[in-house]
């Protein structure tokens, strides 16, 4: 296993197998913290166009045709659809890949069993599940071990996460429910922040000064939960003053069932990615 400096040992590279939306934005993350130099990594994209565009945009090698790519690879970050999942094992098969090179997967909803039973070859995949806030050091991430993953491996995977926001290692079952709620999470951020920010220019703000209040609202929120370990009901309570707005406010939220609402879009969505999952063929 590489040193504690170095992600990759003397010679090895990071392969990005897939450089579109996720892809970019991990090797970006990668790129920032220092953690893998612009020399160790490659990516790969379907046409010939994009990986033009992502070698110009992040200044890394790219190929079109990377089963030569592979035989350095010593971690390769499979960032495709899980429809497109198919054609990377048929080409990995066909490629160098060495034995002991690992391979993570941030597909939604492909197991990996399935992973395994594609490639048909005994290399370890981990699976892991980030999102989109990796770009600017903010990601959540989950990273789950398969058949033959080690403790190191997990490490491994961890580290590359960690370098991009925060990372917990959890068991395989539960990685349909985080995608659903932290993979597709900053969607629904978005969506509340923008609503709120409506809501700002309706009592009489201009939208630029209430996004910021919003989006500064949301951060330092999150930042409560996560520094102090309070419950978010008893940080709430702080808020509410006995007969103030504040509790006004929330009442008009549980009104209208913003507990059910946010539970139903998770659960939704769950349900969805059990069924892309099914579908990777
Ligand atoms: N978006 C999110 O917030 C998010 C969060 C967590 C996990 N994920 C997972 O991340 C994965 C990628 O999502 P995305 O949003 O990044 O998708 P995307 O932007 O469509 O990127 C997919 C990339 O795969 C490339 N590709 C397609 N077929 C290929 C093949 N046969 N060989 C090599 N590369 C191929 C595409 O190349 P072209 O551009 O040339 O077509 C594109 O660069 C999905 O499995 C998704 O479940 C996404």
């Amino acid at each position: 296993m590489p040193d504690s400096v170095s992600l990759l040992e003397p010679g090895r590279t990071l392969g990005v197998v897939g450089a579109g939306v996720m892809g970019q934005t991990l090797i970006k993350g990668l790129l920032d913290t220092g953690l893998v130099a612009r020399r160790q990594i490659w990516a790969t994209s379907k046409t010939q166009a994009s990986c033009d565009e992502v070698a110009e945009s992040l200044g890394i090698a790219t190929v079109r045709d990377y089963r030569e790519a592979v035989g350095t690879a010593g971690i390769i970050l499979v960032c495709v659809k899980p429809a497109q999942i198919a054609a990377v094992a048929a080409m990995l098969r066909q490629s160098q890949l060495r034995p002991d090179a690992l391979l993570i997967s941030i597909l939604a909803g492909v197991s990996s069993e399935r992973l395994e039973s594609l490639l048909d070859l005994p290399n370890v995949w981990v699976r892991a599940m980030p999102n989109t806030p990796c770009v600017v050091g903010q990601g959540m991430t989950a990273v789950a071990g398969g058949r033959g993953s080690s403790p190191d491996h997990l490490a491994l995977a961890e580290r590359i996460f960690s370098s991009v926001g925060r990372c917990a290692v959890v068991e395989e079952h539960y990685c349909n429910a985080i995608t659903a709620l932290s993979g597709s999470g900053p969607a629904y951020m978005y969506l509340m922040m923008e609503a709120l920010a409506d809501a700002g220019v309706r009592v009489g703000l201009r939208r630029d000064l209430a996004l910021e209040l919003v989006a500064q609202t949301m951060l330092g929120s999150a930042r409560m939960v996560l520094d102090t370990g309070r419950h978010p009901a008893s940080l709430r309570d702080d808020v509410t003053t006995p007969a103030g707005c504040t509790i006004g406010g929330l009442l008009m939220l549980e009104d209208g069932k913003i507990r059910s609402v946010l539970a139903r879009a998770v659960e939704e969505a769950t349900r969805i990615v059990e069924q892309l999952g099914r579908a990777a063929k």
